[in-house]
């Protein structure tokens, strides 16, 4: 598969997704990252790996539409078939989603629907549940809504911090995104050859 991550901060998952090519376990083309944040840590990371990367500003655009047109076209000249989504922090919205139907996947840090939207980890622990975890999701037009492709439970202590806890949840991020893509990406083949 020809793969685009899309990501806004520090990219341990595009990272992870990298070293998973690397090692091979991962067979995907990961041929560019598309970031909103031009000081984004991940940006280097693209660059370190020899992965393309484009910056793109929402605020140069006159509306959401007309931003993720010129995605789509960045997308479409680079032959594109899937977009993974790691740390990026917008909503994609119906402009890329009609472009890109089931082939978006999105990982978030908490046992969905529980949690939904930003600071998932913070929000568990101030629920004081014992059990948060992760979920790696299709992306539809929701708020972390679509139809959840798997889910890891991750116990939460009393002696846990938002830290601790956001430690051990993206080191099983870091293992779990590359094996359901790798999952994913195979069925897919088969499917092609039959
Ligand atoms: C991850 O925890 C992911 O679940 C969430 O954003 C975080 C991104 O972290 N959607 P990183 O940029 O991959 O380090």
């Amino acid at each position: 598969k020809k793969v685009a991550v899309f990501a806004s901060g520090s990219g341990s998952n595009f990272q992870a997704l990298v070293d998973a090519v690397n090692a091979s376990t991962l067979e995907a083309d990961i041929r560019l990252l598309v970031c909103d944040q031009p000081t984004a840590a991940v940006l280097e990371r693209a660059q370190k790996a020899n992965i393309e990367s484009y910056c793109i500003s929402p605020k140069n655009f006159t509306d959401k539409t007309a931003f993720e047109k010129e995605i789509v076209q960045q997308l479409k000249l680079r032959d594109i078939e899937f977009i993974v989504l790691a740390g990026y922090m917008r909503i994609i919205g119906s402009t890329i989603l009609k472009e890109f139907p089931e082939s978006i996947v999105n990982i978030h840090p908490s046992l969905l629907p529980a949690f939904p939207g930003k600071d998932a980890i913070g929000q568990a622990i101030e629920a004081g549940v014992q059990v948060s975890g992760l979920t790696i999701h299709y992306v539809d037009a929701g708020m972390d809504t679509g139809p959840i492709i798997f889910q890891k439970e991750i116990k939460i202590q009393s002696e846990d911090t938002r830290d601790t806890v956001q430690k051990r949840i993206q080191q099983a991020e870091h293992i779990s995104y590359p094996e359901v893509l790798q999952e994913l990406f195979s069925k897919d083949s088969v499917n092609a050859v039959r």
